[in-house]
């Protein structure tokens, strides 16, 4: 990336070529990155294109335009803001897409708690904004931040202070000493219209839709611009309290309405599965008239003593789901169909399409799944198709138009070998019973530079390591060059002098993209467990699984010491990971082969040995059941077998289907067999569920 400006020698023919290329280039990267949310450079080379643009305008000023990029207010970049840790984290929610993925919310909520009578829930407008939390002491209000990655967020104090749906001091009486209130911030279709109106008439940037605007809105370095944008705010929930201040979800909202809140005037208490659907109904029947942009209803388990026993799974609370309208589609051609090879070799087709917007957000490659997909729906190049795409979930081609197919479209031919270099014969891939699946892997594996190249893209991803400044681009080029074959060759890279002044001399780097990417791999030396067990990429262990499992073993050392046992099948290492909340077969079997592989052993252990892995946060460490090893046994009568477990493991319990000499606490109800009498040969202590909820309340 050019960053060091030489203004010397520059006609001023060429700096005014060199200022409209950057000004297109700039305004480029600002709509990938605020409207598409998927900026292609890293922040410090967006930085060197500013800094570039700012010095050939000083060398030059009658050559400063008036639609100049230095005079565009975008929104800030993501490091100008602080970072402010949550009091408790914001999660996300589950989806659901149709009225019996809503009745089995309602089924799964009722089983888990055993309750045979109807329940009753919120109901509220999913309002299609973005979240943020304030944090009021004595009724003050001190902080705001942004949601961020859910634990962390950016504050956005100032910026929110204006505005003036948001207290600054509490109406009324009766709020807990310490609460973060959490809500939408939002913009209504009218304020957006005259928003995007008012900048395009003064040759500013538009925004795709009202999120993305009071997105960028919110996040604007000077808080005067903010306060100019009419963001509006809904509170519909809140994290961290000092104190417990309502027993139901429809209590909590009145107050935050008596506190000075704007809450939805939509929501109702709703009773049983028949009150989901309907003001599911109610909800969709309302939404053109609302004003504001909706994308579902969000249905909240209505007791707060129930919502506390039903907890969270990983990142979404068990007790709520998000009820999404359905998906919204378009029309377009489907120019071409590509070949990606993702990290585990799998083979999937992808559309490329003649862009179209949809829901607001333009599309310009969709996943057609796999070859059984497109023959059984006859999808051929050049046809029109149905593009769809609902919420966050990747874009999808619905099918092709046939009355609009041209007459010389050829059925698709599915390619029989891989993309790759290597063009191995692609293989069908079969389950353990011999069954064919539709997935059709590179059979490569390691030596396809494609797959490894995946592997690395998946390792820097947000989610997973969030390396700042290594991107698609620069991994590609640094593979090219030889310098990455594996994830712990990125960290030898932030400390191989030799090649980052090759990067200098040679590659076209400045000394701060330099300082930046060295600065971008060492901030990730050290990384939570949850983290480096997801960046491994192994098969079947997303974000959720790799978390699990890192609570469930606790430090880098006892994950990759149960691991070896696990690529080795020795049962009772199996036992303990099928143990864990989630984990299956399918699971336990991608480990087993994963760490089975000497390369990949290899692999993981270069990589350890260039980190710092932090045990896994563990939920509770002074209780009386922490660490301690609990097998349920026959009937509770209390509580549902689920409950139990999640109940143990919030207080840092680990849970255990099987007995053995590991197992400190064994909670017999009424019916239990084998495992009782394992446990007495074994003298493990024995407890009635009574005894055991007499300990856990200490
Ligand atoms: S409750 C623990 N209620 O949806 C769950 N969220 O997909 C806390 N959202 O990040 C959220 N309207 O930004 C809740 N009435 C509502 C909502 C709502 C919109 C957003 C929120 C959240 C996202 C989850």
């Amino acid at each position: 990336m050019r960053d060091e400006v030489n203004t010397v020698g520059f006609s001023e023919a060429m700096a005014l070529a060199e200022l409209t290329r950057l000004a297109d280039e700039i305004a480029a990267h600002d709509l990938r990155y605020h409207r598409d949310d998927a900026p292609t450079i890293s922040d410090a080379d967006y930085d060197a294109l500013k800094r570039r643009n700012a010095e050939l305008e000083a060398a030059f000023p009658h050559l400063v335009r008036e639609n100049s990029p230095s005079f565009a207010v975008g929104a800030a970049r993501a490091d100008q803001f602080s970072p402010v840790e949550h009091g408790a984290p914001m999660l996300s929610l589950d989806n659901a897409f149709s009225d019996e993925e809503a009745m089995e919310f309602d089924t799964r909520i009722r089983r888990f708690l055993r309750v045979e009578d109807e329940a009753a829930y919120t109901a509220e407008p999913k309002i299609d904004g973005l979240s943020a939390s304030l944090r009021y002491e004595n009724g003050i209000l001190v902080r705001g931040a942004t949601r961020g990655d859910g634990r962390v967020g950016e504050d956005v104090t100032e910026n929110l202070r204006t505005l003036s749906e948001i207290p600054k001091r509490l109406a009324g009486s009766g709020w807990p000493e310490v609460i973060e209130v959490r809500g939408e911030v939002y913009l209504g279709h009218a304020e957006f219209a005259a928003l995007n109106a008012a900048a395009a008439e003064a040759g500013q940037r538009t925004y795709a839709n009202p999120r993305n605007a009071a997105a960028g809105s919110l996040r604007q370095i000077d808080p005067a611009i903010t306060a100019a944008r009419p963001l509006r705010f809904f509170a519909y929930a809140w994290g961290l309290v000092s104190a417990p201040f309502a027993e139901t979800q429809w209590e909590a909202l009145q107050l935050l309405k008596a506190w000075g809140f704007a809450t939805t005037a939509e929501s109702r208490r709703v009773i049983g599965p028949k009150g989901l659907l309907d003001a599911y109904k109610a909800m969709e029947a309302a939404r053109p008239r609302l004003g504001f942009d909706i994308d579902g209803v969000v249905y909240k388990v209505d007791r707060l003593d129930w919502q506390q026993r039903l907890g969270f799974v990983s990142r979404s609370p068990r007790w709520a789901v998000a009820r999404k309208f359905p998906a919204e589609q378009a029309r377009t051609v489907l120019e071409a169909i590509d070949m990606q090879v993702g990290r585990t070799g799998a083979v999937t087709p992808v559309a490329r399409l003649n862009p179209v917007t949809v829901g607001g957000v333009v599309v310009e490659n969709a996943t057609l799944h796999n070859a059984d997909e497109i023959a059984r729906k006859d999808i051929r190049i050049g046809d029109t198709v149905i593009v769809q795409r609902a919420g966050d979930v990747i874009p999808q081609v619905v099918g092709p138009v046939l009355e609009e197919r041209p007459a010389d479209a050829q059925p698709f031919e599915y390619p029989t070998n891989c993309p790759c270099p290597l063009h191995t014969p692609l293989a069908r891939e079969t389950t353990a019973a011999g069954a064919e699946t539709v997935v059709r892997r590179c059979t490569g594996e390691f030596a396809c530079p494609f797959q490894k190249l995946a592997h690395l893209r998946h390792f820097v991803s947000r989610r997973a390591f969030d390396i700042e400044g290594l991107g698609e681009k620069q991994l590609s080029a640094f593979t090219e060059r030889g310098w990455l074959n594996e994830p712990a060759d990125i960290f030898r890279l932030a400390r191989d002098e030799a090649r980052l002044a090759e990067l200098r001399e040679a590659g076209g780097y400045g000394d701060t993209s330099v300082a930046n990417l060295r600065a971008g791999i060492e901030a990730r030396r050290a990384i939570g467990l949850d983290r480096f067990i997801y960046g491994l990429g192994i098969r079947h262990i997303g974000e959720t699984t790799a978390t699990v499992m890192a609570r469930g073993y606790g430090s880098a050392k006892a994950f990759l010491a149960a691991m070896d046992k696990v690529a080795d099948r020795d049962p009772e290492a199996m036992a303990e990971l099928d143990a864990l909340d989630q984990i299956g077969e399918a699971v336990i079997d991608a480990a087993a082969a994963y760490f089975a592989e000497d390369h990949n052993r290899a692999l993981v252990q270069a990589l350890v040995e260039q980190l710092q892995i932090q045990d896994a946060e563990q939920p509770k460490a002074d209780t009386a059941v922490a660490g301690k090893t609990v097998v349920f046994t026959g009937a509770l009568e209390r509580m549902t077998r689920d409950e139990a477990k999640a109940q143990a493991e919030a207080l840092g319990a680990k849970v255990s289907g099987s007995v053995s000499k590991r197992t400190d606490i064994v909670v017999a109800g009424p019916g239990a067999g084998t495992k009782l009498k394992t446990a007495a040969e074994l003298g493990i202590t024995v407890m009635t569920e009574d005894e055991w909820l007499a300990l856990v309340a200490g």
